[in-house]
């Protein structure tokens, strides 16, 4: 009897404080902090612990800090973090290579073109996939568009032959490697580095601001400004944890995000202008610009690439 007075005396003295415990939202990313991608992390922690008056508390690992690109879709999968935003070429572990179809070669003239499809029905029905797996997206984000980085000068998808190229886990971007002759590389975005280095690889495929933020003008000699592949993020949180949110919190989470995903689309267009602007002052890199003639040429070679993907290019015609 004692001992149940006492329990119960406890457990009034710790109910308050259980009950003014933060929900703690764990973001995980792998770039580093001033990319289009962490930058808008860091602006989403800022709004939501502001907004919630503290009632959410929201850590932001940057630089796969916490998880590797295919552990992190395990990790939230697991709830072990709350949120993260993978590239769209990395859903596959998710066994949703539909998003693979982001990385059909030539798909967008322009941004504009690729938030038209992201905000559109395509994201939607994308984003509808994602619940029975555990997990909610919120958001589309943006890092323009990638080119070619190697050790020699790249004008014409032959100049590939041969030679290894990294890439993000997807089977589109690997079929569009073999297209060119080359052989796909699948790494994770942090061996990027190391494996030019060690020769594993010797050429990538990034958009400007990812080479900068990884140096690879240090590693490379040559970049082709091809522009041939779009790259973006969904911005996903685990399923379980959302639903756990009352109303109010999930509000200013959606809130903030529309906001921060403004700015992330802002940011992404700056960093990436300013990271081409350094890698041509910079003077390490021979610089070549696709011209118009050799962009359509690489756009006819690349067109097998679509065919070999009728799922998803029916996706796109929808
Ligand atoms: C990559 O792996 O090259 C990119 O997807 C990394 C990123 O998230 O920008």
């Amino acid at each position: 009897m004692h001992r149940i007075t006492l329990s119960l005396l406890l457990l009034c003295f710790l109910l308050p404080v259980f009950a003014d415990e933060p929900f703690i939202m764990r973001f995980s990313h792998v770039n580093p902090a001033d990319t289009p991608k962490g930058k808008a992390a860091d602006r989403l922690k800022q709004l939501v612990e502001e907004r919630s008056q503290g009632r959410i508390k929201m850590e932001v690992y940057a630089g796969a800090k916490l998880y590797k690109d295919i552990e992190e879709i395990e990790a939230i999968q697991l709830g072990n973090v709350e949120m993260l935003a993978p590239s769209l070429a990395k859903f596959g572990p998710l066994g949703l290579r539909d998003f693979e179809v982001f990385d059909l070669p030539f798909l967008f003239n322009d941004r504009d073109a690729a938030f038209k499809a992201l905000d559109g029905q395509i994201g939607i029905k994308l984003f509808n996939k994602l619940k029975p797996k555990g997990v909610i997206g919120l958001a589309y984000w943006d890092n323009g568009f990638k080119s070619i980085t190697a050790n020699k000068i790249v004008r014409q998808p032959a100049d590939l032959s041969g030679i290894a190229m990294r890439i993000q886990p997807s089977l589109v971007l690997a079929a569009q490697v073999e297209a060119w002759g080359g052989i796909p590389v699948p790494l994770p975005f942090g061996k990027v580095p190391e494996a030019l280095r060690t020769g594993a690889v010797a050429a990538t495929e990034n958009v400007p601001s990812n080479l900068t933020a990884q140096k690879i003008d240090e590693l490379q000699s040559h970049l082709t400004i091809s522009e041939h592949g779009y790259l973006g993020y969904a911005v996903i949180i685990n399923r379980d944890f959302w639903e756990s949110l009352p109303a109010d919190l999930r509000q200013i989470i959606e809130q903030s995000m529309k906001e921060v995903t403004e700015y992330e689309r802002r940011e992404s267009v700056t960093l990436n202008n300013a990271a081409l602007d350094q890698l041509k002052r910079g003077g390490k890199m021979q610089i070549h610009q696709l011209n118009q003639e050799e962009r359509s040429q690489w756009r006819k070679h690349l067109q097998t690439v679509h065919s070999k993907f009728p799922q998803l290019t029916k996706l796109i015609a929808k």
